[in-house]
């Protein structure tokens, strides 16, 4: 069983619970202890669920829905999967586990029933949904919706993406999706997230950033700002827990990923941190 409550509870307010008593201890540290105060006085409660997580963005005009590339974010802090969540660690793009068998169930099942619903409720929705599914034993489920790129997502989507993406804005806004096709390269790309050590708990900023030049000089090669500002003198510095999203091309997410992690060796800054394991369940599959 999964619980969450209904209310605010900065992003705190969800139980995975393994067996039937952590999900009875679960129901009452929130409506019986409160440890979420009001906020759990209604409580959700839903299916359990396991299974790969991958990323499915899409643009939508109102009517027709357009599916990116798919993608999987890397979520923990540390390799191998293991310490806390954060915003996203890495990704790669495409996810080899969104096979064709997937992206069938899902155009039958989830996509187009998704817009034609908001449709039906008298909400259109014209933008970017991003499907956070998982592939469980029964086939895919949707976890989230986001009405938004992901991040880091979009970095190795959109680096294969050959649309004139205002072109695609404007047919999500003008209604003519249906008239074009999204294009993505063949190559694959891969993103690395350079951190500042201690995120996502507590870690040290303002430290100035070296190498980033280098990137102008290589092609198939981006370097995507997060936690970053100029500081008085007009050096870039780190400011954040994600500092930079190191992304490369490459003909196959084997040589993407190398790619990526030679790119990671151009930047510098003190306290720099990143998992070293971005893509690597790919090489084993
Ligand atoms: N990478 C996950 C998200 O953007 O929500």
């Amino acid at each position: 069983m999964e619980g969450g409550i209904r209310g605010l509870a900065l992003g705190k307010g969800v139980l995975i619970c393994n067996t039937k008593e952590e999900a009875l201890d679960g129901v009452n540290t929130i409506m019986r202890d409160k440890k979420f105060g009001d906020a759990g006085n209604t409580m959700v409660i839903e299916e359990f669920m396991t299974g790969r997580e991958v990323s499915v963005l899409s643009f939508v005009d109102g009517n027709t829905i357009k599916i990116m590339s798919s993608a999987q974010d890397h979520k923990r802090a540390g390799d191998g999967d293991t310490g806390l969540n954060t915003g996203g660690m890495g990704t790669f793009c495409p996810s080899p586990f969104y096979t064709d068998e997937v992206d069938a169930f899902c155009k039958e099942h989830i996509y187009q029933k998704t817009v034609d619903a908001m449709k039906s409720e008298g909400r259109p929705f014209k933008g970017v949904i991003f499907f956070g599914l998982m592939l469980t034993p029964n086939g895919p489920r949707v976890l989230e919706y986001n009405a938004r790129f992901g991040d880091p997502e979009a970095q190795v989507v959109l680096t294969r993406m050959e649309n004139d993406i205002v072109d695609i804005f404007e047919r999500c806004i003008d209604g003519t999706l249906a008239d074009t096709e999204l294009k993505f390269s063949d190559d694959a790309s891969v993103c690395v997230m350079l951190a500042s050590d201690g995120y996502p708990v507590s870690y040290e900023k303002g430290f100035e950033i070296t190498g980033l030049d280098e990137f102008n000089k290589h092609d198939g090669y981006f370097c995507f700002h997060s936690g970053t500002k100029f500081d008085d003198n007009g050096k870039i510095v780190t400011n954040g827990g994600r500092v930079l999203g190191v992304t490369a091309l490459g003909k196959d997410l084997k040589e993407a990923r190398a790619n990526a992690y030679k790119a990671t060796e151009w930047v510098n800054f003190k306290n720099k941190y990143m998992r070293h394991d971005i893509g690597k369940a790919i090489d084993e599959n």
